[in-house]
């Protein structure tokens, strides 16, 4: 099969395009580089320049390569520059998924898999998040997600195209320190970010109704991730019509404080946190039940915490070489 892997030069994506090329498959990224990074594409996998708003382009690149199925990663994903800029949001997440899939269903491509997130939840009241836990997303960039899922599913009923939207929980780590995250837009890297200042990380609110009252989420190591896209899209592959939504997290929860102690230690920086109030809009816990994946897929995470520390650490200390402790 050949993958057109949209968003490919991301964070994400390249993980995606290395895994799926690892496990004997072609692929090719599309990817209009508004913030992936063309060098992490590897030598052998054409890249081609474009967006996903463009559908002659998209079509081309489906003909030219012989594409059998999409990997669509391709979005704009900071959830506060999502509130301000909601219509720039719609359009690159909602509309350019909208034109890829005509794209796809006029090329008779036959499988398609969805990049979503657990934004789609919102503020979930449970103590496991799963799959027919209502959707209540709280911002438009969690909105745009769930639109996005939609548009998947009923373009799967109406054509025959087999789907998967994939849930995921907070993304981290890296194959390699040339793949790493650069953006400073979830914990990890905020850490990072203060102990290279020599200042303190921040806990934003420590009276949550949580065990040490510090907001507890569910991190899945990237590799995992794109391992799962993996399984994905052979389960796509050999089910024609088949429609999967599934969560990926390690359906263990981590709080913020054992997650600065744990980078603390892994950095070899000693720097206690600092509490500031909460911030709006944070839910207390979101875990994952990760029960329908294991099931459906017979996929599950192997990568704990400290991998995921230890490979952004790598990553970050290759772009902040003054970061290093010795
Ligand atoms: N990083 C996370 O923690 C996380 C969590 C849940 C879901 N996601 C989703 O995973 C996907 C990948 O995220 P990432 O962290 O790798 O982000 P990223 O910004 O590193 O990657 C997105 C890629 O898509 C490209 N792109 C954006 N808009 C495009 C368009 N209209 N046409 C063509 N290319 C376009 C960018 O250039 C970039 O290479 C996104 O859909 C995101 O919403 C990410």
């Amino acid at each position: 099969m050949t993958w057109l892997i949209t968003g490919g030069a991301g964070y994400i994506g390249a993980h995606v395009v290395r895994a799926m090329t690892e496990a004997g498959e072609q692929a090719v990224v599309y990817d209009d580089l508004s913030t992936g990074i063309a060098d992490r594409v590897p030598d052998g996998v054409p890249l081609v320049v474009g967006s996903t708003l463009d559908g002659e382009r998209v079509a081309r690149a489906l003909a030219d390569h012989g594409v059998t199925g999409v990997v669509h990663l391709a979005a704009k994903k900071q959830v506060g520059e999502s509130v301000d800029l909601p219509l720039h949001y719609y359009r690159e997440n909602v509309e350019g998924l909208r034109v890829l899939l005509e794209a796809v269903t006029a090329a008779d491509v036959p499988s398609f898999v969805f990049s979503s997130s657990a934004a789609v939840y919102g503020m979930p009241d449970v103590d496991l998040v799963t799959e027919e836990t209502p959707c209540v997303p709280m911002s438009p960039y969690g909105e745009t997600k769930l639109a996005g899922e939609w548009l998947v599913r009923a373009t799967g009923r109406a054509t025959g195209l087999s789907t998967a939207s994939l849930r995921y929980f907070n993304v981290a780590g890296a194959a390699a320190p040339e793949l790493a995250d650069t953006g400073v837009f979830n914990l990890i890297p905020m850490v990072f970010e203060k102990l290279t200042e020599n200042a303190p990380p921040r806990i934003f609110g420590d009276d949550y109704p949580t065990p040490d009252g510090t907001c507890i989420r569910d991190y899945i190591h990237v590799v995992d991730l794109a391992e799962a896209h993996v399984a994905t899209a052979r389960a796509l592959q050999s089910s024609p019509g088949h429609s999967l939504t599934l969560n990926i997290g390690r359906g263990e929860g981590v709080s913020v404080r054992e997650m600065i102690d744990m980078i603390n230690a892994i950095t070899g920086y000693d720097r206690p946190p600092t509490v500031t109030p909460r911030r709006p809009g944070d839910p207390a816990r979101v875990v994952a039940s990760a029960d329908r994946i294991a099931t459906e897929l017979d996929w599950k995470a192997k990568h704990d915490v400290q991998d995921m520390i230890a490979s952004a650490w790598e990553g970050w200390v290759r772009v902040h070489p003054g970061a290093a402790r010795s």
